[in-house]
């Protein structure tokens, strides 16, 4: 179950105990905190009986599941460290491979709205398919530019609002994980760079994106994902399973 990943990336995250549990990481504009955390299986890896997923004991929690199955924040609280975001939209980038099982994983970036969201029922883009390198953990990342403001969401400089981006595993099961922001003017925003947001291209981290719905959706992802876009449609097995054939 432990794999060794590229020790740069390691250092560069300073996430070295939990990597055998990852799941997501938002590597831009950063994230509650670190969520990747599943301790509370017994020292044979085994869960305990009756486990609930969260478990409190001793005065402190355990996930033996993993922390990021949580809704509607990978289990993290509001947090108060909020980062500046563009009041028009602006990038997301997110590291999805931090764990077995996400070769294929349907992405939702969604906004909730307020210094303490009532729900994060806006999405920001339709969802889409990321296709990663491989089965087993890895280490590459995408970026999206220019996320934009959720439909007829208008928002001022000022507000504050949460990011919330959920990864569903090819089985099907949910990663969530959140970033609380205040609105800002661009000039006023941490610089996108090559360093904080890029897509991964080299060997063994590349991760190819597809559109998943039908031909409704694909205008509205058109600004933010068609560069480069490989349009293996996912076809109509995930339009079923979403509802959306009449
Ligand atoms: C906020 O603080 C937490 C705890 O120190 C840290 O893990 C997280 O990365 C910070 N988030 C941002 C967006 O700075
Ligand atoms: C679980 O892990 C977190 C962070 O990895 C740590 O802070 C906490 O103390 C651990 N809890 C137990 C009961 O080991
Ligand atoms: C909690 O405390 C009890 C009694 O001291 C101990 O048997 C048990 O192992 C502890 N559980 C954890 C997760 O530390
Ligand atoms: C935004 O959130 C911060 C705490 O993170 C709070 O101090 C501030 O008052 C909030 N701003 C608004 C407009 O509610
Ligand atoms: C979601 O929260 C917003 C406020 O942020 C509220 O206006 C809206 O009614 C809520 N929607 C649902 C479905 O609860
Ligand atoms: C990453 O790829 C997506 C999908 O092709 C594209 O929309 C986005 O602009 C790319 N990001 C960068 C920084 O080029």
């Amino acid at each position: 179950m432990f794999r060794r990943l590229d020790q740069s990336l390691i250092v560069l995250l300073g996430l070295v105990s939990s990597l055998a549990t990852a799941h997501t990481v938002i590597t831009y504009p950063g994230w509650r905190g670190d969520n990747l955390v599943n301790n509370g299986t017994l020292e044979n890896g085994e869960i305990p009986t009756g486990a609930l997923g969260i478990n409190y004991e001793n005065g402190s929690y355990t996930f033996p599941f993993g922390m990021q199955w949580m809704y509607p924040c990978g289990g993290m609280p509001t947090s108060t460290n909020r980062t500046r975001w563009p009041v028009r939209g602006g990038a997301v980038s997110v590291q999805p491979g931090w764990f077995a099982g996400h070769k294929n994983a349907f992405f939702y970036i969604n906004l909730g709205l307020g210094t303490e969201p009532l729900n994060y029922s806006l999405p920001m883009l339709p969802v889409f398919q990321i296709i990663g390198p491989s089965n087993e953990m890895y280490a590459g990342e995408f970026c999206l530019p220019q996320v934009p403001l959720p439909e007829n969401v208008e928002v001022n400089v000022g507000d504050n609002a949460t990011i919330q981006i959920i990864e569903t595993a090819q089985h099907g099961a949910a990663l969530y994980n959140c970033v609380d922001i205040t609105f800002a003017e661009p000039e006023d925003v941490a610089e996108v760079t090559e360093e904080n947001c890029h897509n991964s291209t080299d060997a063994g981290k590349e991760i190819d994106f597809s559109l998943v719905f039908a031909t409704t959706s694909l205008e509205s992802a058109a600004p933010a994902l068609s560069i480069g876009m490989s349009v293996a449609m996912l076809p109509v097995i995930a339009a079923v399973m979403f509802g959306f054939l009449a």
